[in-house]
């Protein structure tokens, strides 16, 4: 009998490791011999801890469980898919998972994490076998094929990146992957490396070979410990197993891969100062050109790419390039595993076709507010994407109709919140964030924040606020035109958008009564 009980982090924050101590205590208690295995999530993170039982008729699930809960879970003999009032029935049969179409996500939750069979019998390492017959040009070509575009933040075409450091002749190259996951409400990184760590493995391994890369390093934020543990733990045993090294699966490619973990700084997280941090150094931006794909760490040819780009990798190889562009919005290919994040009923996450619109996705699929309350905007994109107001729920999730309303994709998050937001406010702290994160290497991103900061205390306390709301519009329009990266110059786009979107929020409050 086979019970699955999440290590990922969420579920643990919510009680599984006290849940699955208490059940296998219980399980020897009575004398029954069940076999528990510590799987990742689903990422249907409103129904942690969610525990499965394996049975003929599927995975039957048992929902927001407490220890509570234990001795009446074994009364109802759970562990044959009795019934029980936490039972939420076959779990692949909820609408939420059902909806999806899970090309990356495939394994999340369904197998053991640290299992290298468990991962061979789910078809892993059948993106890296079809590679290595492929030979490295042909790889490059099928990632350029699937349309597939960067999942960190910019959407820059994967194919293309690799193309050109795989032209570059260089003694040593190298395969970064940015596992910094810095934004807002977003967890998709962390989901992949604690519940199917060999697929992010054997994507940056089909990169190496790819390129021309044998040394690649996982730049994890520190904190994701289970993330780190599990990594490690993963990147050992495919070491072992011949899967890492020395002749990859008796071929004539080699590549190593380590963890480095970073401090915590969101900036790190952009590719140059994350460059910066693995050497060692400060992390602070770097001027392009040169781009990391000619002169990247240690002034070698890089590709670094996000966590969920590479992961996205041996679908591509194994199933074939075109079953991955055969779907999707535009220019946006493939799937997308949107976040679902802040005050939302169903929080999780949510792989999809691009296209979807936004309000689908928030009042379809997460179900609206936690609160109950309407919803009053979304942010998309992570600290530095626009606020999208219910007006513009008919946007499709897709690159290009995200910036033609002035937003972003960004890394997959949507942050939601409820009528009682105030969004000057919101805005304001979008100033200070960006003061906060600053490297300070240029001027409008390092002094402007401050000043942005300022201005805007300067309206809530009334004054002079139509000048100086003018004010900020100008010093966004600095900050967009003259930062060297993306956090001073996309700083501006939640600003503008709380300020366009919700202007009565901004406009001069009543000086308080003395009396009061
Ligand atoms: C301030 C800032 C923070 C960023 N944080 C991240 C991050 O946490 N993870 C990430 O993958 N990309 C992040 N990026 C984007 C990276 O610079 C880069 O575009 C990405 O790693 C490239 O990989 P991709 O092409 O696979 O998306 C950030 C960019 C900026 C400007
Ligand atoms: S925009 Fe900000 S984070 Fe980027 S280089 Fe300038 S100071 Fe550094």
């Amino acid at each position: 009998m086979k019970i699955f009980i999440p290590r990922d982090m969420a579920a643990v924050a919510v009680g599984a490791d006290h849940l699955a101590t208490a059940i296998a205590a219980e399980a020897q208690a009575r004398n029954i011999p069940l076999t528990i295995i510590r799987n990742g999530s689903r990422g249907l993170f409103w129904l942690e801890p969610l525990i499965e039982v394996a049975t003929a008729a599927g995975r039957i699930g048992y929902a927001n469980l407490s220890v509570a809960d234990v001795p009446s879970l074994f009364e109802s003999r759970f562990f044959e898919g009795g019934p029980h009032d936490r039972c939420i029935g076959v779990v692949e049969r909820l609408p939420y998972l059902a909806r999806q179409t899970r090309f990356t996500f495939a394994r999340a939750g369904v197998i053991d994490p640290v299992s290298l069979d468990d991962y061979r019998r789910h078809g892993g390492y059948r993106g890296l076998e079809a590679a290595l017959s492929l030979g490295p040009a042909a790889i490059v070509a099928a990632v350029k094929e699937s349309g597939l575009r960067g999942r960190g933040g910019a959407g820059f075409p994967t194919g293309i990146k690799w193309e050109t450091v795989a032209r570059a002749s260089a003694p040593r190259k190298y395969i970064v992957c940015n596992a910094d996951e810095g934004d807002s409400g977003t967890f998709a990184d962390r989901l992949i490396m604690e519940a199917d760590p060999f697929m992010l493995i054997e994507g940056m391994t089909i990169a190496g070979i790819a390129v021309g890369a044998t040394q690649g390093y996982i730049y994890l934020r520190s904190e994701y410990p289970f993330a780190i543990r599990i990594m490690n733990e993963a990147i050992a045993i495919a070491t072992r197993a011949g899967w890492l090294g020395r002749g990859i699966a008796g071929s004539r490619f080699d590549f190593d891969l380590e963890v480095r973990v970073g401090a915590g700084a969101y900036v790190c997280g952009e590719e140059t100062a994350l460059l910066e941090s693995l050497e060692g150094k400060r992390g602070q931006v770097r001027a392009k050109p040169p781009l990391p794909a000619i002169k990247g760490l240690f002034g070698q040819p890089t590709v670094i790419n996000n966590t969920i780009s590479l992961a996205s990798v041996p679908f591509i190889l194994a199933e074939g390039a075109q079953r991955y562009a055969g779907i999707g919005y535009g220019r946006s290919r493939g799937t997308m595993p949107v976040q679902l994040a802040g005050n939302i009923r169903h929080g999780g996450l949510f792989e999809c076709a691009f296209g979807i619109t936004l309000g689908e996705l928030i009042e379809d699929v997460g179900g609206g507010t936690a609160s109950g309350r309407p919803v009053r905007a979304v942010q998309a994109g992570g600290p530095l994407g626009a606020y999208f107001p219910p007006a513009l729920f008919d946007t499709p999730y897709d690159y290009e109709a995200f910036a033609r309303r002035d937003g972003l994709i960004g890394h997959g998050g949507l942050v939601v919140f409820d009528d009682t937001a105030d969004m000057a406010k919101m805005a304001r702290f979008a100033m200070e964030f960006c003061a906060h994160e600053s490297c300070g290497k240029c001027t409008p991103c390092r002094i402007g924040a401050v000043r942005g900061v300022e201005t805007f205390d300067k309206i809530a306390a009334g004054i002079e606020p139509e000048k100086n709301l003018a004010l900020v519009r100008d010093l966004c329009e600095t900050m967009k035109l003259g930062s060297l990266c993306a956090m001073g110059g996309f700083t501006p786009y939640p600003v503008l958008s709380a300020m366009n979107h919700f202007p009565e929020d901004f406009a001069a409050k009543p000086l308080p009564l003395a009396a009061e």
